[in-house]
């Protein structure tokens, strides 16, 4: 048995008709950029999340620095954020010439360790940046409350959480700015680039609007240095086609989970997911000790897996600048050990899961 790690031929055959008679559409009035598809899609998308305003983007990392650009954020601002991430969390703050401020992760949710925040905030912190790694929100509540008690903005990247909920909330409702990327394996994906900012002040939405077409107020009139940072009509119009299936796409996500839960936890260390959230599961990671000799096995055995992430980022070559080193984080740095991903999807077969399961059962 070959097993795919995110099932994407198998989810375009099954929605293949609505694809592509919305991309075909497109096709047909050669709308590419800015058509009625990228409105409706904002529009659905904030049926959706419960967020005054869905602003689509050419990417998550994008959707990071047009949430910077709405707030502001100058160089030499500090922004506060995990080392435990994908590189574009840091690196965007990095891009707008701000200096990336590293707090070490809880153990069990992998997310940024709200008690050690204010030990990081100096008269340079602008903003936090909690990510909800692997599809599950940050404790956004305690975030939240020191934000409040240091007049910090917090943009969320919920670039793997698109339709998780904290306290009922999903955590594109959360914070000042939350983003999420439509990256094609991400839970909600398109077919190329894409991603969202979500907000719920008039005030960001419209310099949002602004910054991801060149600054522009009106055509030819730029207010700002913004960027070329829209989603393709066909991205939205792909898009438009699965959202309608998403609900029942994280149910079905959950359940996967659930299954690989109840199967592994006595095999090894399973995600802990807080009684007060909902992931969107866009990875189902566990820790493991001998994890290179267990990837090869499972590889062997037409599993694959995958390791978010091998280095920590304040042992990235790009951030030495900053001086951090070994030992700093190693809450961190042990996950980066430790941490496997299994294939997920809602798409994967209760045949394929049972394989993986017994597979990693016995190791
Ligand atoms: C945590 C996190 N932030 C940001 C991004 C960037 O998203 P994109 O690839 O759409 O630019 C990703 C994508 O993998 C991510 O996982």
């Amino acid at each position: 048995m070959n097993i795919n790690f995110s099932n994407l031929q198998f989810q375009y055959q099954k929605y293949k008709s609505d694809i592509d008679a919305n991309i075909q559409a497109v096709l047909d009035k050669s709308n590419y950029i800015a058509g009625e598809e990228v409105n409706n899609l904002e529009r659905e998308l904030e049926g959706f999340t419960g967020v005054k305003h869905a602003i689509t983007c050419s990417s998550g990392t994008d959707a990071l620095l047009l949430a910077m650009m709405a707030l502001d954020i100058q160089p030499g601002d500090e922004i506060i954020t995990t080392p435990f991430t994908f590189i574009a969390t840091a690196e965007a703050i990095a891009l707008m010439k701000a200096k990336p401020v590293f707090v070490d992760i809880e153990p069990d949710t992998f997310n940024i360790n709200a008690n050690l925040l204010e030990d990081a905030i100096t008269d340079k912190t602008k903003a936090i940046m909690p990510v909800s790694l692997y599809g599950q929100p940050a404790d956004m509540n305690a975030i939240q409350s020191i934000a409040d008690k240091y007049n910090l903005k917090v943009i969320i990247d919920g670039a793997q959480s698109f339709g998780s909920t904290y306290n009922g909330k999903t955590d594109s409702n959360l914070g000042d700015i939350s983003t999420t990327s439509f990256f094609p394996t991400k839970p909600l994906g398109c077919y190329g680039d894409g991603g969202a900012v979500f907000t719920n002040s008039n005030e960001y939405a419209e310099k949002i609007k602004m910054m991801r077409i060149h600054g522009q107020s009106k055509q030819y009139q730029h207010k700002y240095i913004g960027l070329c940072g829209r989603l393709d009509t066909i991205q939205a119009a792909v898009l438009l086609a699965k959202l309608p299936h998403y609900t029942q796409e994280l149910v079905d996500r959950q359940q996967v989970a659930q299954h690989y839960t109840d199967a592994l936890s006595d095999s090894v260390q399973v995600p802990v997911i807080k009684s007060n959230r909902s992931s969107a599961w866009a990875q189902y990671t566990v820790r493991v000790d001998n994890r290179d000799t267990l990837q090869a096995k499972l590889k062997d055995n037409g599993i694959p897996t995958a390791v978010h992430y091998p280095v920590s980022l304040h042992l990235q070559k790009c951030f030495q600048y900053l001086n951090y080193k070994q030992g700093d984080f190693p809450i961190s740095e042990q996950a980066s050990e430790e941490v496997m991903s299994l294939p997920i999807s809602a798409l994967i077969t209760d045949i394929e899961q049972k394989h993986i399961i017994s597979n990693l059962a016995s190791y």
